[in-house]
């Protein structure tokens, strides 16, 4: 048998992505404003190896470093997120001057070294002095971010030419409101359904800011989505599909490409006593006009399915972490994520057929194991390797039925502080020593520089 070869398209976009929060550290340096991790961090008993980010990759400083490891390996862009404190200490109104400007080195240290910078403006980390104000709860969060957009594309958007609105509306809802374990902490269902709709809300709303200051600029928003798969004795019915598809895909999915929320899942939440009887009653008349603004491209974070195992029906109750992380007969990452790339083929078509955006991104895939140097410095994390080669093979049988996929970000580009986890999960291609900074390409960084190279790669059969 030959080998199987992968080649992609000419102008493919190979990338590794970070966000503020879990890479910058300087959580109070320079005029930033407290954030609702910082608040989070720093409260006893969240985090599982009790750190902070107060430090993390210590990137806010070794930023030049960090810019010349991309630049040795290879990669054509970058993604990363703007902490909003930074730029709006209270969140709006006084702009921080040091912020932007470290932004803005940041994005001409990219350009200089030909690295495409991917900017995302929400990943997680809320000014704190908004969240005193009701948070993504209130509606003014929306109206915050707007001013929020407005600022740092007016800085930057002559320069960065491909902005992501948030990252994963689901995590900020569910994993920071439903269920407390991101921050602000809140286990409250009927304020994660307003929060969702309030982030959904500032996307739309920011999408014709950005436009405006950034002529020629791609805008997109990038969400976490979860192929449904059955277990490998499920008796799962289809209803039960169609619900837990709901909860993870269709809430955000539907009213971004003009569909309004699902009418079967505003009906659940209602059962539940989620929403009240009226409904919906934080959605305003235009709202979902405002959300459903045309973007270029869909951001897709791929991590793994979800299983739907033998004893789920339709009626079970809301059991979604453990049937996320829970499989029989299946490999897992260090972190508990199953190991399933042709996942990543199924939604992809799913999403190209169903919604079909003119473009898509994996702006997230990767995989958490703890391989650090061995005796002769080297980091041999052949299982990372192996995870993103199969997933890269999956993207390529997408490409090749025809789905728009335009590029791949590896997350992450360097092992950081992995929210609720802590330092003690490693998602990099580069390892880093947190006592003394120092990075170490892993041996899969040493591959994706080949592919990098090469826009490909073989399998030998
Ligand atoms: C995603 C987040 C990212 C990182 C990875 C492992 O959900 O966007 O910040 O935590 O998971």
């Amino acid at each position: 048998m030959g080998s199987q070869a992968f080649a992609f398209p000419d102008d493919f976009v190979w990338g590794a992505a970070t966000s503020a929060y879990q890479i910058e550290g300087a959580w109070d340096e320079e005029g930033k404003g407290e954030s609702i991790w910082d608040r989070f961090t720093h409260t006893p008993g969240t985090i599982q190896d009790s750190s902070t980010g107060d430090v993390a990759c210590d990137h806010y400083h070794r930023w030049p470093e960090d810019i010349a490891l991309m630049k040795e390996l290879g990669l054509k862009a970058y993604r990363f997120s703007v902490s909003w404190p930074r730029i709006l200490p209270s969140g709006r109104g006084k702009v921080n001057q040091a912020g932007l400007d470290f932004y803005s080195r940041l994005v001409d240290g990219l350009l200089e070294a030909g690295i495409e910078p991917f900017v995302t403006l929400y990943h997680w980390d809320l000014p704190q002095s908004l969240q005193d104000e009701g948070g993504w709860a209130a509606r003014s969060t929306a109206e915050a971010f707007v001013e929020y957009a407005d600022v740092v594309s007016r800085h930057l958007g002559d320069r960065v030419k491909h902005w992501i609105t948030h990252n994963e509306p689901w995590a900020t809802a569910v994993l920071g409101h439903q269920m407390g374990a991101h921050a602000p902490g809140l286990k409250d269902y009927p304020t994660a359904l307003k929060v969702s709709h309030h982030l959904l809300l500032s996307h739309g709303w920011s999408v014709p800011v950005l436009r405006r200051n950034s002529p020629g600029a791609e805008v997109g928003i990038t969400l976490i989505l979860f192929p449904l798969v059955p277990g490998p004795s499920s008796t799962a019915v289809l209803p039960a599909f169609r619900r837990f598809d709901g909860h993870f895909n269709r809430w955000f999915l539907d009213p971004l490409y003009g569909r309004h929320y699902p009418a079967d899942m505003v009906a659940e939440h209602i059962d539940a006593g989620h929403l009240p009887a009226e409904g919906l009653t934080f959605v305003r008349p235009g709202d979902l006009e405002a959300i459903a603004a045309p973007t270029d491209f869909l951001g897709v974070n791929y991590y793994s399915p979800v299983i739907l195992r033998s004893e789920v029906t339709a009626e079970s109750e809301n059991e979604l972490l453990l049937l996320l992380y829970h499989g029989p007969d299946f490999e897992y990452t260090n972190i508990g994520m199953m190991v399933y790339p042709d996942g990543l083929r199924h939604l992809l078509n799913r999403l190209h057929f169903e919604y079909h955006p003119g473009k898509m991104y994996i702006t997230e895939n990767g995989a958490s194991y703890p391989d650090g140097p061995d005796g002769d410095g080297r980091v041999r994390d052949q299982r990372r390797l192996s995870y993103l080669r199969e997933h890269l093979a999956a993207a390529h049988r997408a490409i090749e039925c025809g789905v728009p996929l335009a590029g791949y970000f590896v997350w992450s580009l360097m092992d950081n502080f992995e929210w609720s986890f802590g330092y003690a999960q490693r998602f990099g291609l580069v390892w880093v020593d947190y006592e003394t900074q120092r990075r170490i390409p892993k041996d899969s960084a040493l591959w994706y520089k080949q592919v990098i190279a090469e826009n490909g790669f073989a399998i030998p059969g």
